[in-house]
């Protein structure tokens, strides 16, 4: 298996299902690695409050996940309670497909090793704490949870008709790094942003990116950034326009989008809903 930009990933996958899938085998797990996992809890949870929408407030302080690495096993039974999702153990980075397979029957996959304490700020490859933390809790909310499915089942059109490069996009401006308007102003549903010391804070104060209305076109061709913080978010005034906006077959928009040379990152455009326009390149991250 090799990652986005063509390195070894460094899960094992010499013991995976056909579907990807492993068992977590939580009883492995060193007491380091649970004292880890708490200190990147600890950290989260007290930016959350001011930063992550309400929603994901509203399970983190219900279920606290805050003991150590948590077992997918007990989540899973209160998940299939509130949305019927599951979430399977994989080795870490799935392909394309097999990961929208996932999706569409309503499987999350999360990576079952933790970084190491030196990545404590920064991890190329996702690992539980990004794939559980980032992207768990969000998906005991029913609109967002169909939402995910209805992604899965549109990412495996698209695989067929040559265009999963925009269906990424609109992963990663959504369910990655996307910003939501509430009552206490914009805050992020994103998993990349909720499991990230710095983005969080970053996407919703800092004056330098971008913040722009959720548009699933001009998403789907806008490219992104992997290695810094993103230049520009684009914000739902919902979950229900997420989900409405996957309703419709994509398949007329590849084609009138196809071509097309896409938006730089930094990019604002006349159509854009601007809540706040940049005003700084972005650091690294
Ligand atoms: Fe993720």
């Amino acid at each position: 298996m090799t990652g986005e930009t063509g390195h070894k990933l460094r899960g094992d996958y010499s013991r995976m299902r056909p579907d990807y899938t492993v068992d977590q085998e939580w009883d492995a797990y060193a007491p380091a690695q649970h004292e880890l996992w708490r200190r990147l809890y600890r950290r989260q949870e007290s930016l959350v409050p001011k930063y992550a929408c309400p929603e994901f407030i509203e399970v983190l302080e219900r279920l606290d996940f805050g003991a150590g690495i948590p077992r997918f096993d007990v989540t899973n039974e209160k998940l299939a309670r509130a949305t019927n999702w599951q979430l399977v153990a994989v080795p870490g980075l799935l392909p394309d497909l097999t990961f929208f397979e996932h999706l569409a029957n309503r499987r999350f996959p999360v990576t079952v090793w933790l970084r190491e304490p030196e990545e404590f700020d920064y991890i190329v490859e996702p690992d539980i704490f990004h794939d559980f933390f980032g992207h768990a809790p969000m998906l005991f909310n029913p609109v967002f949870a169909d939402y995910m499915q209805a992604y899965g089942r549109g990412a495996i059109k698209a695989h067929a008709l040559g265009a999963i490069e925009m269906l990424a996009r609109l992963y990663w401006y959504t369910v990655e790094f996307g910003l939501i308007e509430t009552p206490k102003g914009i805050r992020t549903y994103g998993a990349g942003i909720l499991s990230s010391g710095g983005e969080i804070a970053y996407c919703v104060d800092s004056p330098n990116p971008n913040r722009i209305g959720f548009d699933l076109l001009r998403i789907m061709q806008t490219r992104y950034k992997i290695d810094t913080f993103q230049e520009t978010y684009f914000v739902i005034r919902d979950f229900g326009q997420l989900f409405d906006a996957t309703e419709p077959d994509f398949t007329p928009y590849y084609e009138q989008l196809r071509g097309r040379e896409p938006h730089a990152p930094s990019a604002v455009l006349a159509t854009d809903k601007v809540y706040h326009r940049g005003v700084a390149p972005q650091r690294a991250a």
